[in-house]
């Protein structure tokens, strides 16, 4: 039976502050077999984990990454906004996250988050961090920004890329492969079986987010998707469980 990849959205961010290590590690008890993470830069060109391009949602403090410091990035709390019981957690960088999963097999998603402010050199920096650690095979890069997707797949092409979209693409396979890319990271509204099925025979993965409800987890599993990126990577292991995955 074909392997669906279980990926953790921010981490288990259904009951954990999004982005942070408690997250990432509580999503692996939970039975996530992969994690989706958000990647932005920092001033001094450090690779942070945090969705937003400002920090003001998820912290007490107010500002750009891109404005800020590792090191005035690492003082911010970004557990409590959550949960008195996270209080301290920290925004990670992404090597804390490849250090967590460099002894494992747990397939690593790595959204760049690069639509907004287009973080100059952002993706040497993450092709060389994942070499690095030697986690090329176990990475897949994402991005609504599908320019950067084509300057990773020439910079790093063993490293897999699927394109982030939300609309109704036409042929999302044949538009892929115009990009290079591996996957197709859709929303999953805009995913119908007959697509999966077409992408399959052009050689394409439908990894679609964010998929909490487990009706469409089920039908989504039955139409071959390859993964299925959810905030509740408890109720998809179960499912996936069910079925023998
Ligand atoms: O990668 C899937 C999903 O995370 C894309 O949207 O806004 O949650 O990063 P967002
Ligand atoms: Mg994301």
């Amino acid at each position: 039976m074909k392997k669906i990849i279980n990926f953790a959205h921010r981490g288990a961010s259904a009951v954990c502050p999004e982005n942070t290590m408690a997250s990432f590690i509580k999503s692996l008890d939970l039975g996530a077999t992969g994690i989706e993470t958000d990647v932005q830069m920092t001033k001094d060109g450090q690779l942070v984990l945090i969705h937003d391009e400002a920090i003001n949602r998820t912290t007490h403090g107010q500002g750009w990454v891109k404005d800020m410091t590792l090191e005035e990035i690492s003082a911010q709390d970004a557990g409590s906004w959550f949960g008195d019981s996270f209080k301290g957690e920290r925004i990670p960088t992404l090597a804390e996250l490849l250090e967590l999963l460099r002894e494992r097999d747990t397939i690593l998603n790595i959204e760049l988050k690069n639509g907004i402010f287009m973080y100059p050199g952002m993706e040497d920096k993450v092709v060389n961090l994942v070499r690095e650690f030697g986690m090329a095979e176990r990475v897949v890069f994402s991005s609504f920004n599908h320019y950067s997707l084509v300057y990773c797949k020439s910079i790093a092409p063993e490293i897999r890329t699927g394109i982030l979209y939300m609309e109704g693409l036409y042929r999302p396979w044949d538009y892929a492969a115009s990009v290079g890319a591996d996957a197709l990271h859709a929303i999953h509204f805009a995913v119908l079986p007959e697509f999966v099925a077409e992408a399959a025979e052009h050689g394409k993965d439908y990894h679609p987010f964010t998929v909490n409800d487990p009706d469409r987890m089920k039908a989504l599993i039955e139409a071959g998707v390859s993964g299925i990126i959810t905030d509740y990577p408890d109720q998809l292991a179960k499912l996936l469980a069910n079925r023998g995955a």
